[in-house]
Formats: structure tokens, C-alpha cells, sequence
């Protein structure tokens, strides 16, 4: 395509790059939640959006099937980054990567003692490094969703997961014990498509970051 694609998740990402996509002259002519459209047109001819599952955002920006993305920090960390430019942290989308357990568990005394854990996330580069830089023995358990069962029916030790209210933690009796990280949205650009599209481009990067939320 000749003008610009931008991939968008679904949710948060979607609702709080309206503001930024508006700061840019971009209106998109349909919600995803309540259109089941994956290709979502613009008040802009030239601009079209893509709805797409957060965690493929990376893919179709790096393959250059999107121009644009935004992604979270949680799901650039796992994709690696290649092929991606990443101009801008647009301070939005946040919440903190953790480690939480059961209420009852003593997660201070099983690392002291030299325990190994059983954790299970979707964040396979992320708890590896954070334990590895730790001295702790994890074995780490692949999961896609609802992290915060595992621990409840005996398929893991702890969690690593995403925390923003801390409803969910609360409501299934977990406790965060460690935070990993901050987590925002970062802007992500096809490497490609920024030298040959760059007069399209450059005026939409440069209005996203005058927008930037404090
Ligand atoms: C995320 C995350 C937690 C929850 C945290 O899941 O994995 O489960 O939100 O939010 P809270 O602290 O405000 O309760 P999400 O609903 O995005 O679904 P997912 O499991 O598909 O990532």
C-alpha cells in the first residue's frame, strides 16, 4: 500500500492512541469493539488501521505489512525488536511487570533457601532474565492467558504477569512481590517504510510526540 498501515491492539492500546492518532489529523471510522472489522479505514485516505492480537503488533510492523505500531514494552521485549525502529515511548498503556504468589507463601525464605521455583507466564525473556540476574532456580512455564490461576490449582510456584489496578491479583488471593519493571507503549516504525515513506512518516512521528501524555 502506498499510504501508511497502522497496527493497533484492541482495548487500552486502541483507546489511548485515539488522542495521539487525533493529534495527528487521524480519525478512525470505527471502534474494534463494537466493529468485528480488522481493517478499519480513517478520516484519512491514505491512512488505514489494522487490529491485530498485542503481541503480533512487532510482527506485521517488522514485515512491513504495518508502517506503524504501537506495541507495549511487555511485548517488545519478547518479539526482540528486529527490524523495528522504536522513536518514541509514548508514556501510555501502564502498568508494571511482576512477580506475585499465593497470599501464604513465603517467597522471601524459598529464594533465601536456595528453592527452585516453578513460575508460569507469558513472558518467557522477561522472567528468565529477571530471575537469571537474581540467582534464582526457575522453571518457567509457557502460558497465554489467565496467569493468575496457576498458582491456585497447583501448576506453578508464582507468576509473572502484568499488573495495573491489582483487581485481579486481589481477587484470586495473590500478592505481588517483586516488580520487574515499568511498563508503557512505545511507538514502533518498519525500518523499511521510514526511508521510503518518510515524508508521510516524519509528520506523524513528530505530532505523536508533541502529544505525549505527562
Ligand atoms: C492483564 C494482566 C492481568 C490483568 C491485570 O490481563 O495479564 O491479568 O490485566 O490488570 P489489573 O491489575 O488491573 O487487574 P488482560 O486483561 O490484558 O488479559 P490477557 O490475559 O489476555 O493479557
Amino acid at each position: 500500500m502506498n499510504g501508511i498501515t497502522i497496527a493497533l491492539s484492541k482495548g487500552r492500546i486502541f483507546d489511548e492512541t485515539l488522542p495521539l492518532l487525533a493529534a495527528a489529523g487521524i480519525v478512525p471510522a470505527e471502534n474494534p469493539e463494537k466493529s468485528r472489522k480488522l481493517i478499519i479505514g480513517t478520516n484519512r485516505d491514505d491512512v488505514r488501521v489494522v487490529i491485530v492480537r498485542a503481541s503480533d503488533v512487532p510482527t506485521y510492523v517488522q514485515y512491513g505489512a504495518a508502517d506503524l505500531g504501537i506495541a507495549g514494552k511487555d511485548v517488545l521485549i519478547e518479539h526482540g525488536g528486529a527490524g523495528l525502529y522504536q522513536p518514541l515511548d509514548l508514556n501510555i498503556a501502564k502498568c508494571r511487570m511482576c512477580v506475585a504468589v499465593p497470599a501464604g507463601f513465603d517467597y522471601a525464605s524459598a529464594v533465601r533457601q536456595g528453592a527452585r521455583l516453578k513460575v508460569a507466564t507469558k513472558y518467557l525473556n522477561t522472567a528468565r532474565a529477571h530471575f537469571a540476574a537474581k540467582g534464582v532456580h526457575v522453571d518457567l512455564i509457557k502460558l497465554y492467558g489467565s496467569m493468575e490461576l496457576a498458582p491456585l490449582v497447583g501448576l506453578a510456584d508464582a507468576i509473572v504477569d502484568l499488573v495495573s489496578s491489582g483487581s485481579t491479583l486481589k481477587a484470586n488471593n495473590l500478592v505481588e512481590v517483586e516488580e520487574i519493571m515499568d511498563i508503557s507503549s512505545r511507538l514502533v516504525v518498519n525500518q523499511a517504510s521510514l526511508k521510503v515513506k518518510r515524508e508521510l512518516l516524519q509528520p506523524v512521528i513528530e505530532r505523536f510526540a508533541q502529544a505525549i501524555p505527562a
